[in-house]
This record gives structure tokens, sequence and C-alpha cells, in this order.
């Protein structure tokens, strides 16, 4: 039977982990990388845990001794600062040491951790994160992860949330797109060798969306051969603009699928992933790499608008939400629903068959971003085969601003009535 805890001291709750982390010799020598600065302000326990499947998770990560190579040093920054972690250091894959896992809460989706728990080597080619097989079991052939993994996982997605949930305000933001850097072999050639580094176990090596770890996923990793993007700003059946691939490379898809937020690397690297995703299909290679065009926006002060929502233009919201049935599809309370509860199919021409209609109610599992562009361009340009566009159902931009407003509103953890930072 598991310890009682005392919910009310979490210092004492730290206390442990402090002991386990500093006592246990650091893999490969040294201190753990990935220690920075915000250190500083690592006062307090890593997490604030809530459920018993947090509080059972935090036991196996110490029985699993995950603490030998981890850290979990890291806050949120005061103030305002959104301090995401930097990429992995170059030197990482050298060594056995992980990085600090103090802000990892909300930044990668379940599936994600199982993935890397099942085959940390695949996943993040050349890791030596031991493997955790015995947290999985096959079931029709497929590994499946045991309860313990469960709540490892419940735990790793609360390390880092107490006090705020630095994903969701980065991913409230709409990324910035520089202009792409002039197309030339040495570009393609790095897009190619980011590629089998970073994309290659999902994507697959033809980029057709079956990568060795692509089972685990709920959504599956995108064909980049059918090329049928999901979140864009062009008409459906049209394809996306280079700035609509930027984007989701840099965002990655949350908490809401498998698809890693690439913000880390250099926005000319990211320019030759773009390059190397148009490169697998036979409609987009060879057509270089374009800036957004001012015409294809969402319109401009559209973004602004929400922030300052008042109660009438949620309540307006609120009303077009209703007539146009979006319930009907993503539930009452907006977080999302199955083909079958939703008593319909949403399996396209391929046979593939959309596994959830959006969860709308937290930004990091909003796939396609949480600012109010991303949720325009959805309503706009529709999202695969089966969210629709409502161009036509709302064309007047301030009931649409108003929606957008609405679905802003569904999450329960935006601080929009917070003064101050
Ligand atoms: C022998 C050292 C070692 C052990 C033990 C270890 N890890 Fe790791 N871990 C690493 C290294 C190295 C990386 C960086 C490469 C990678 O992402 O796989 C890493 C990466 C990670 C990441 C990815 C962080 C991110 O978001 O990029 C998570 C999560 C993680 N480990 C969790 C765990 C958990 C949970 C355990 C215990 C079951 C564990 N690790 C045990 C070495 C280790
Ligand atoms: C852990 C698995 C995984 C890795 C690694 C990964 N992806 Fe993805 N990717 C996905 C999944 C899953 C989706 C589908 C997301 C969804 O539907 O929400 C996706 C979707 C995409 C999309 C399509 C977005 C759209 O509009 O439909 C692009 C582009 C993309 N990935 C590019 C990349 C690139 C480039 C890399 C490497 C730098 C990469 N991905 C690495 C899993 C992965
Ligand atoms: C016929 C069913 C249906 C209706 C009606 C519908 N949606 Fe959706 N919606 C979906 C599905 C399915 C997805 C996910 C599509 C995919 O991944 O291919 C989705 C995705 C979304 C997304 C993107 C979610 C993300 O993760 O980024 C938003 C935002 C959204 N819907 C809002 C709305 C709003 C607002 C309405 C009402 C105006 C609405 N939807 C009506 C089925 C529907």
């Amino acid at each position: 039977m598991r310890r009682p805890r005392n919910r009310t001291s979490p210092a004492g709750r730290a206390l442990p982990l402090a002991v386990v982390v500093l006592l246990s010799p650091a893999c490969g020598g040294g201190r753990p990388a990935g220690t920075t600065e915000q250190s500083q302000d690592s006062a307090g326990p890593p997490a604030t845990l809530v459920t018993d499947g947090e509080r059972a998770g935090e036991e196996v990560f110490r029985r699993e001794n995950c603490g030998r190579c981890h850290t979990l040093f890291d806050r949120p920054r005061p103030s305002g600062k959104s301090g995401l972690p930097s990429g992995p250091a170059v030197d990482l894959l050298d060594s056995r040491v992980g990085p600090d896992l103090g802000l990892e809460g909300h930044r990668r989706s379940d599936d994600w951790h199982y993935a890397h728990l099942y085959s940390p080597g695949v996943l993040v080619a050349g890791s030596r994160m031991p493997p955790s097989r015995h947290l999985f079991r096959p079931v029709s052939g497929r590994p499946v992860p045991t309860p313990e993994g469960r709540d490892l996982v419940a735990y790793l997605q609360a390390l880092g949330r107490s006090h705020r949930d630095i994903w969701a305000e980065w991913r409230r933001r709409e990324p910035d797109v520089p202009a792409p850097p002039p197309v030339d072999g040495l570009l393609k050639r790095r897009g190619s060798e980011l590629y089998v580094r970073h994309c290659l176990a999902c994507h697959g090596e033809g980029g057709d969306g079956r990568g060795e770890l692509a089972g685990f996923f709920t959504f599956p990793p995108r064909d980049f051969v059918a090329g049928r993007y999901r979140f864009k700003s062009t008409p459906a059946g049209r394809p996306p603009e280079d700035a609509d691939l930027f984007r989701t490379i840099t965002l990655g898809a949350g908490t809401g699928a498998a698809m890693p937020a690439f913000y880390w690397l250099a926005a000319e690297d990211r320019w030759a992933l773009v390059l190397a995703v148009k490169e697998f299909s036979p409609s987009l290679r060879g057509t270089g790499l374009r800036a957004e065009p001012a015409g294809s926006r969402v319109e401009e002060g559209s973004g602004a608008a929400p922030d300052r929502a008042d109660d009438t233009s949620v309540r307006e919201g609120r009303r077009a939400w209703e007539s146009l049935g979006c319930a009907s599809c993503h539930g009452s309370t907006g977080a999302g629903m199955t083909p079958r509860e939703a008593h319909t199919s949403w399996r396209d021409g391929a046979g593939e068959e959309t596994p959830r209609s959006g969860d709308l109610t937290h930004a990091c599992a909003l796939r396609g971003g949480a600012s109010p562009r991303a949720i325009e361009r959805a309503l706009l340009f529709g999202v695969g085969d089966f969210m629709p566009s409502y161009a036509e159902g709302l064309p007047d931009a301030p009931t649409r601003r108003a929606l957008v407003s609405f679905v802003l509103s569904l999450d329960g953890t935006r601080p929009a009535d917070r003064s101050g930072p």
C-alpha cells in the first residue's frame, strides 16, 4: 500500500526527490545538463500533484531511478517571460545525462512519452536513455502502457505547472514567420539531414507517415506524399502555404498529438525542414519557399480582439456556437468527441479515420495552436475533411471574432481576468 502523503506540505514532498537527485551519482559524471538560470526560482516542489495517478507516478519516477539522469530544477520564470527550455545541448547525445525535466508538463503529448519510454533511441536518434519496456504489455501485438506507465506519464505532465503553464502561454501566441532563406543545394541537404534526425522515426523514410513508431500515436503522423494538411490558411483541397508548415514545425501539436515543437531550431533550419517536407510531395516539390503572401492572411487586428473580449462578445460567440451546432461534434464543454460519440464516421477517402474532434478546452490541447488567429483559421478554412469551413456560414468578421472569443473562453485555465502579468 502506498504511504499516505501530506498534501498540505509541498516542501516536505520535494525533499525526498531532491535527496535522490543529489545523492545519486550523475550518469557520465558531472552535473546533469539543462540546469539553467531558471533554477534560481526553484524554491518549492517541482509539481503540485493533484490526482492519485500523478502521486503514484512520482513513486514510479523514484523507483525507476529516473533522477539518476534527470534533475527537476527548472521553474517558470517570473513576470511574463516565457523562458522555454532550449533545445538539446549539442553534446547531449554523447552523454547519458538527460535534460532537466522541471518544465516537462504539457510540453508533449502523452503518446509521445509512451513512444519515448518504449524506444528512446528510435524516437530521439542517438538517445542513450534506457528503454522502459517493462512499463508496457502487448495488446493485440502492440505495446500498451501498464497502469504504472500511465501514472508515470501523468506525473511528467504535472511537472512545472504549479504556478504558471509556460507551454499554454506560448501556444496562445501566433509564432513569428520570418522571411525564408534563398533555396540552394546547401539548404536542401541541411533539410534532409535534419529530417532524418528529427522526423523520420514518425513520418517515415519515404515521408509517407509510416515511421517505426507511428503505431503509438492516436493521431497518425502526416503522410507528406499525399500531403493532406490540416492546419493551414488555404481552402479545403488546396496545398498549404509554406508559412503554415513553418508554423506547425515551430509549434508542434502540443499535448493534442505527438508532433513535437521545434521552436528551438534556428529559423533557417525550420525553413530547411519545410523544404524537406515539400520534397516528398509530387505537387509541392521544386516550388521553392515563399513567405506568407499578404492576401492569404487572416485579417489584421483579429489577433488582438479576444484578449479584450468582454462578456458581450463571449455571449454573442456562444449564440453562434449554439446556432452553428459546434457542440454536436465537440461536445457541450468543447472537450472533443470520438466519431462514435458524435454518432458519425470520420473516415476519409483513403480509409483513414480522424480519431477525435478538437479538444478546445486547453491551449496545449489545440493541435493547430491556440492563438486567436489559429482558431480563426480553423473556422475559415476548416480542419481536414471533417471540420467544415465556416467562411460562408459566418461571413461577418465581428461575429466570427465573437465566436473566437467564445472558443478561447472554453479554456478554463486561461488567465482571462487576471490583472497584472
Ligand atoms: C541513463 C540516463 C537516463 C535515465 C536513467 C533516464 N533518462 Fe530520460 N533522458 C536521458 C537522455 C540522455 C535524454 C535526452 C535524449 C532523449 O530525449 O531521449 C532523456 C530525455 C528524457 C525526456 C525528454 C525530455 C524532452 O522533453 O525532450 C523525458 C521526458 C525523460 N527523459 C524521462 C525519463 C524518465 C521518466 C525516466 C525514468 C523512467 C528516465 N528519463 C530515465 C537519459 C536518461
Ligand atoms: C513523435 C512523432 C513525430 C515526430 C518526431 C515528428 N512529427 Fe510531424 N507529425 C506527427 C503527428 C502525429 C502529426 C499529426 C498531428 C495532428 O494531426 O495533429 C504530425 C504532423 C506534421 C505536419 C502536418 C501539419 C498539418 O498541417 O497537417 C507537418 C508539416 C509535420 N508533422 C512536420 C514534421 C517535421 C518537419 C518533423 C521533424 C522536424 C516532424 N514533423 C517530426 C508526429 C511527429
Ligand atoms: C461535423 C463535425 C464538426 C462540427 C459541426 C464542428 N467541428 Fe470543429 N472539428 C471537427 C473535427 C473532426 C476536428 C478535427 C479535425 C481533424 O483533425 O482532422 C475539428 C477541429 C476544430 C478545431 C481545431 C482544433 C485543434 O486541435 O486545433 C477548432 C478550433 C474547431 N474545430 C472549432 C469548431 C467550432 C467553433 C465549430 C462551430 C462553428 C466547429 N468546430 C464545428 C468537427 C466539427
